[in-house]
């Protein structure tokens, strides 16, 4: 069974008078233990799409199935309560909370989310936090608050990660560092990961490429 499947999918932005047709009938999977990767042109729905996966957004038609079960049609509660557990967000512009130190930024969903969750000194450590767990955001690197944000993602364990383009702030040793740890989590943990990404030098990382155009999805390795 996959971890994600899209059936379908259509979402139409209202634009005036007229309807602007942002996805047309995608169809998407993503399985355990797969890094799956989407690329295309700026404005060609990747980010709409991205939501779309994580219940942040809903698609006007089709169905989002998170390990079988229909996540489309949930209450908000429902779908607050499948994002804080069952789905890791990684933004391109990391969002930590300014006055919060970095432990202090897991443990705070930790609380939040009523399931078992890993440590969050341990997460940290293994992303070569160690030093930084009493620092503020500010006082970091882009890089360190990208793995900040790698580890506030995984932090509850969730099936599925979904990043929109996560090395975006980085250059490219500390982006292909980010993407890197991203796909040894997903590996060794069994998790399933989507990137949007622009960059290609990335793209030997990841297990399989889906190319977005037009409003069209298709799977090109
Ligand atoms: N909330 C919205 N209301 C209306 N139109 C929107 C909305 N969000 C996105 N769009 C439109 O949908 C299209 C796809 O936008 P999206 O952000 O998904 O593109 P993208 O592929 O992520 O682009 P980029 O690479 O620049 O981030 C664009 O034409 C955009 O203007
Ligand atoms: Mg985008």
């Amino acid at each position: 069974m996959s971890v994600l499947e899209l059936k379908s999918i259509i979402k139409n932005y209202p634009d005036g008078q007229l309807v602007n047709e942002v996805l047309k009938d995608i169809s998407f999977t993503v399985e355990k233990g797969e890094f799956a990767a989407i690329v295309g042109p700026s404005g060609a729905g990747k980010s709409t799409l991205l939501t779309i996966m994580g219940a942040l957004l809903t698609p006007s038609s089709g169905s989002v199935l998170l390990n079988g079960h229909d996540i489309s049609h949930l209450s908000k509660k429902q779908q607050t309560e499948l994002r804080l557990n069952e789905i890791g967000f990684i933004f391109q512009n990391s969002d930590l909370i300014p006055y919060l130190k970095i432990s202090d930024q897991l443990k705070f969903i930790q609380k939040i989310s009523k399931k078992e969750t890993g440590n969050a000194e341990e997460v940290l450590t293994k992303l070569g936090l160690q030093n930084r767990l009493h620092s503020y955001p500010n006082v970091l690197s882009g890089g360190e608050k990208q793995r900040v944000a790698i580890a506030r993602a995984f932090i509850n364990q969730p099936d599925l990660i979904l990043a929109d383009e996560p090395t975006a702030s980085l250059d490219s040793k500390r982006g292909r560092e980010v993407v890197q740890i991203i796909q040894q989590t997903v590996h060794q943990e069994d998790k399933a990961a989507v990137m949007v990404t622009h960059d290609e030098r990335v793209l030997d990382l990841v297990d399989s490429i889906w190319q977005i155009e037009d409003g069209r999805l298709k799977k090109v390795r």
